[in-house]
């Protein structure tokens, strides 16, 4: 083998940083600089790397040499082998590999024996340390084809967590809707702490409307219609698609207004309260040229009819009057049962047909579409222009003669109060405890339909005229606390009226005490004996 050699004891920086940069060859490469002492004894082991202890660095002859090293034991002599050489020729037998490596990794050669292992590489001395255990690092790495190699599972990788992304952001909204379902404070009006993140504007401003389907109608009102409908609930398991049953109001864009009133009412997150109808979410669906409300359902539908086919016991009749005092009390409250700020809330529409009865036989109260936030600073030229509303059967003497006093936003909850005298007389009529329970007949019943303010004004005003509550009611203590509560709350004189909170604690306090007919009735005479079947 012919080999010009070139000592050289230094080549500097010339050498090196012309002919390689950061291990890669450039084109204007000069010839190598490789360690060059032919074979010599060693004590080198074959494992990790050692130094081959040669001293002598030599540019080699040709550009396209590279430095190469030998290890090689013959029984008791170990020797190293430091020399330039083409990789275009075979050395020892052997084609150089990895030759553009800028270590020399040492690789056993098995052809020429046990003892025999062979390296190349192409960088300045690099023969001079040989490394038996190769090194995993960027530079055996090509980390190109592991990419290429990874991208299918990246792209998986990159596809699962969107759709795990959609579900969650899914999951998250109709948890908060099952979460503002849950219930809020106990009727004890004890306070249940929650988390802040209930205390949320329920507006949907999601650009996907929820999974609804509409059922059917379940209800008429004057500015919407109500429907039974399923939300679709995320699934984690096979088979059709859980839901939840729940209400819609659906409103026509031209009563945009009360939809919008509503919204405002639901707003205020601390609205909350097992007597007011749970608020769930608001949508605007404009391409049916729709707005809708997504509340709470009740199966049981609303008090009106529920009074048109049941009787209540009293026990019955505790739990309905003293929930729906408890409602109002809370919607007229400036504060929730655990002390927080909330802003006090006229219904200005109370009815019995805006009463819904609950699974346990409780009320909420719902349809706020006429409802007015008493905001302290409102002004009385803002109070005025509320106007005269609600249903004239249900109107206090004040609101028939549009003689509200504006000056105090006490008054409309006064007014309230009246309204809900009325529906409490509605609730005892139908209670067994009575004795003769006649059919269910709305407060001045005598008048069909929908009276008008007019004729309302005659009986109300005129004639000072309130429903009857005759004496046999009243042999039963509770119910005698009961009428003579509505007494109370349907006065002439609004300021005399009490207030819901007054009620609700009157009621409250009814059911703690006995009142078990046996004991406080005398006799259960023929005329106190239920005439429709008790269906609850
Ligand atoms: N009628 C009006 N609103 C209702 C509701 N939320 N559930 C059942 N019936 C209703």
């Amino acid at each position: 083998m012919e080999r010009a050699r070139f000592l050289v004891f230094w080549c500097g920086a010339i050498h090196c940083g012309i002919s390689h940069l950061n291990g890669h060859t450039v084109g204007l490469s000069f010839n190598q600089l490789c360690k060059f002492c032919d074979v010599r004894l060693t004590d080198c082991k074959p494992t990790g790397s050692c130094l081959s202890n040669c001293n002598i660095s030599s540019i080699c002859e040709r550009r396209e040499e590279v430095c190469v090293a030998v290890w090689h034991r013959d029984g008791e002599i170990t020797t190293v082998e430091t020399v330039c050489h083409d990789p275009s020729l075979t050395f020892h037998g052997i084609m150089l590999e990895n030759y553009k490596s800028t270590k020399c990794e040492m690789k056993q050669i098995k052809a020429l024996g046990p003892h025999f292992y062979m390296c190349s590489c192409t960088w300045e001395e690099c023969n001079d340390e040989l490394i038996f255990t190769p090194l995993t690092g960027p530079s055996i790495i090509n980390v190109p084809v592991i990419l290429i190699s990874l991208l299918p599972v990246l792209l998986l990788a990159v596809l699962i967590i969107s759709v795990y992304y959609c579900y969650r952001i899914q999951d998250f909204r109709r948890s908060r809707l099952r979460t503002k379902r849950g219930p809020a404070h106990s009727c004890s009006d004890t306070c249940t702490i929650m988390g802040k993140e209930d205390y949320t504007n329920s507006m949907n401003h999601n650009t996907e409307l929820l999974p609804i389907q509409l059922d059917s109608v379940v209800g008429k009102g004057r500015f919407a219609e109500v429907y039974r409908a399923r939300l679709e609930q995320t699934s984690h398991t096979p088979g059709p698609a859980p839901f939840q049953t729940v209400a819609v109001k659906i409103f026509p864009s031209e009563e945009y207004a009360s939809w919008k009133t509503e919204c405002g009412i639901f707003s205020d997150a601390e609205l909350r309260h097992e007597n007011v109808l749970h608020f769930l979410t608001a949508e605007r669906r404009q391409t049916q040229g729709q707005y809708w409300l997504v509340t709470a359902y009740h199966a049981r539908g609303n008090l009106q009819d529920y009074l048109r086919v049941h009787l209540l016991s009293w026990d019955h009749l505790q739990k309905v009057v003293c929930s729906l005092a408890r409602g109002l009390a809370h919607l007229h409250g400036d504060r929730t049962p655990c002390g927080r700020p909330k802003t006090a809330i006229a219904h200005r529409d109370l009815k019995s047909s805006n009463v819904l009865v609950k699974d346990d036989l409780t009320c909420c109260i719902c349809d706020f579409g006429l409802s007015l936030r008493l905001d302290t600073s409102m002004s009385v030229d803002e109070l005025a222009n509320s106007g005269q509303v609600g249903t004239a059967r249900y109107m206090a003497p004040e609101v028939l003669e549009s003689r509200i006093n504006l000056e105090n936003i006490e008054s409309f909850k006064q007014s309230d109060v009246y309204s809900m005298a009325l529906v409490l007389w509605e609730i005892t009529s139908r209670c067994t405890a009575i004795g003769d329970v006649l059919e269910y007949a709305p407060a001045f019943g005598k008048l069909q339909g929908n009276p008008c303010v007019e004729s309302m004004k005659d009986i109300v005003i005129r004639d000072r005229e309130r429903p009857d509550i005759p004496h046999s009611w009243c042999k039963h203590p509770g119910v005698d606390t009961v009428c003579h509560t509505i007494q109370d709350c349907w006065d002439q004189d609004p300021e005399s009226r009490l207030t819901a909170h007054c009620v609700a604690e009157r009621f409250n306090a009814m059911d703690h005490e006995d009142h078990s007919p046996e004991q406080k009735i005398p006799s259960d005479t023929e005329s106190d004996k239920v005439q429709l079947p008790l269906l609850d």
